[in-house]
């Protein structure tokens, strides 16, 4: 009993010195150590997993994933996780984990697999992964847009940067490629409208 105590104690200090002193080194370049890499993306895994298992994958036709998914992807997506027309970016490599690359995965082949994939994805994108920088959008966007997503990433394995192309318009300059930012964009304009006209009435008061 005595021994117990003991060491829970030596735990304890030891716990408390180093969480408290500042002893252990948060930045995004100091990696695990493997063994601890492991160990998250195994409690990572099951933890997705067993959410997402009770999920029904909605039908959904091939040209509505291809407008929707593709077009949400293009928009604010590629920062992180690129795209066959982008190698890398600022964000990208500073990202501690690193986003995973999904047109340079393997495209699955057993439809067993690829449901549980699909519904793996769709609880990730519409939930975000703590401590990642994965972001969870569904806070802001619907289940339907965030199940094109689901199945637009899973459809990038292998794609090239023609088909990528194709399938967000081009360039990049297509008014459709952008639709997300152009949207944020208007709300930027009617606030900054507001505020103008908030600073106008103040001027006459
Ligand atoms: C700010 C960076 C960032 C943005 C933007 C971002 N992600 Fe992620 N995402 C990540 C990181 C980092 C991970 C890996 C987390 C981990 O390893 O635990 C991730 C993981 C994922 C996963 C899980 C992959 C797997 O193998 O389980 C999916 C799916 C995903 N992101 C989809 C998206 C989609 C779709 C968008 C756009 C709507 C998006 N992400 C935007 C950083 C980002």
């Amino acid at each position: 009993m005595k021994t117990i105590v003991g060491l829970l104690l030596v735990a304890l200090i030891a716990a408390w010195y180093f969480m408290g002193t500042g002893v252990y080194n948060m930045a995004a370049t100091e990696k695990h150590w493997p063994i601890t890499e492991k160990l998250i993306e195994w409690v990572r895994i099951n933890s997705i997993a067993a959410r997402a298992s009770e999920l029904e994958i909605p039908a959904m036709d091939d040209t509505e994933i291809m407008m929707t998914g593709a077009t949400h992807y293009d928009a604010m997506c590629t920062d992180c996780h690129l795209s066959p027309v982008q190698a890398s970016t600022e964000l990208s490599q500073g990202l501690y984990p690193q986003a995973p690359v999904f047109h340079l995965r393997q495209p699955l082949i057993s439809p067993e697999d690829l449901q549980e994939q699909s519904k793996a994805y769709f609880w990730v994108i519409k939930n975000g992964i703590k401590m990642t920088a994965m972001p969870a959008w569904g806070l802001t966007h619907d289940d339907h847009t965030i199940w094109a997503m689901a199945f637009f990433v899973q459809r990038m394995g292998n794609m090239s940067a023609n088909q990528y192309k194709e399938l967000t318009h081009g360039s990049g300059d297509h008014p459709h490629t952008n639709k997300h930012h152009h949207e944020h964009k208007h709300e930027l304009d009617i606030d900054l409208e507001l505020e103008l006209e908030h600073d106008r009435h103040d001027e006459h008061d």
